[in-house]
């Protein structure tokens, strides 16, 4: 049988660092889009998998550096299964109108959360469409959800909501895109996790990397999919 490929962006820790193991232990070759700040997670990753984990320089918010990431993918598979657009990052998430904003750090917000996950995905779409699994990710928040924004009355965290506001909209797009290709596309909140998000590890977060990994591969893997683009890691539905 034929070895399935996935590609993960950000997997140097965090939840890409939990998709990437739960992938290498379900027998997949994986690419590992690596931004590079700290490589010891990975390090010990690739000890215990050896050449299924293939390590690949990535900046999503670069067309250079995603052209030669697709490249390097094209390299060592002849297709590829599941992408998974996982790179993303804060920025300041205390300022209130009230306060002073870093504009131009926001459109770096932007360009990373939303205008990164849709450069992965026209670079490596075709090799995407050649696969036999075809699933899309892209990993969101509930911070993209409007309704959770006026639900809990939010006053703060202006560029990250922004951001992945605007890449629920842009998989709504790429989704109807994809299912003329026979790709399915899933946009996942993967809830509080223990990450690195804030700068340091958020040892208050509920849910460990790992787990939530396994979750969300097996929301994608082993259920058949909900009619429904926007949902949590255990596949229910999310507000819009
Ligand atoms: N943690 C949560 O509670 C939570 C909740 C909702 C949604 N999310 C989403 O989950 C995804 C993963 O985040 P996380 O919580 O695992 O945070 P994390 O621990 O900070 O991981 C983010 C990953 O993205 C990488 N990265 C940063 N800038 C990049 C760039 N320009 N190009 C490529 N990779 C880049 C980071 O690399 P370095 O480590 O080298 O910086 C890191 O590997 C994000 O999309 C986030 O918005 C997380």
């Amino acid at each position: 049988m034929t070895e399935l490929s996935a590609f993960v962006t950000g997997a140097d820790r965090g939840l890409g660092m939990g998709l990437t193991k739960v992938l290498l232990e379900r027998g997949f070759r994986v690419f590992a889009g690596e931004f590079g700040l700290d490589p010891m997670g990975l390090n010990e990753i690739a000890q215990e998998y050896g050449s299924r984990l293939r390590r690949i320089p990535l900046d999503v918010s670069s067309d250079v550096s995603v052209m030669r990431a697709a490249d390097k993918v094209r390299e060592g598979c002849t297709s590829l299964d599941i992408l998974i657009n996982n790179a993303g990052i804060l920025g300041d998430y205390t300022a209130t109108l009230s306060d002073p904003m870093d504009f131009s750090q926001m459109l770096q917000v932007y360009n990373v959360n939303a205008v990164g996950p849709l450069r992965v995905a026209q670079a490596l779409f075709g090799h995407l469409c050649k696969g036999s699994l075809k699933k899309l990710i892209n990993i969101s928040s509930e911070a993209g959800s409007m309704e959770q924004s006026r639900r809990i009355d939010r006053t703060a965290r202006y560029g990250y909501c922004m951001s992945k506001s605007a890449l629920n909209v842009e998989t709504v797009i790429l989704a109807n895109h994809a299912r003329r290709q026979g790709v399915e596309v899933y946009l996942i909140d993967p809830g509080w996790v223990r990450t690195y998000m804030h700068g340091e590890l958020n040892v208050d977060a509920a849910q460990e990397p790992y787990d939530t990994a396994l979750d969300i591969l097996a929301t994608v893997l082993d259920r058949p999919k909900p009619e429904y683009l926007y949902m949590t890691h255990r596949g229910e539905r999310y507000d819009w």
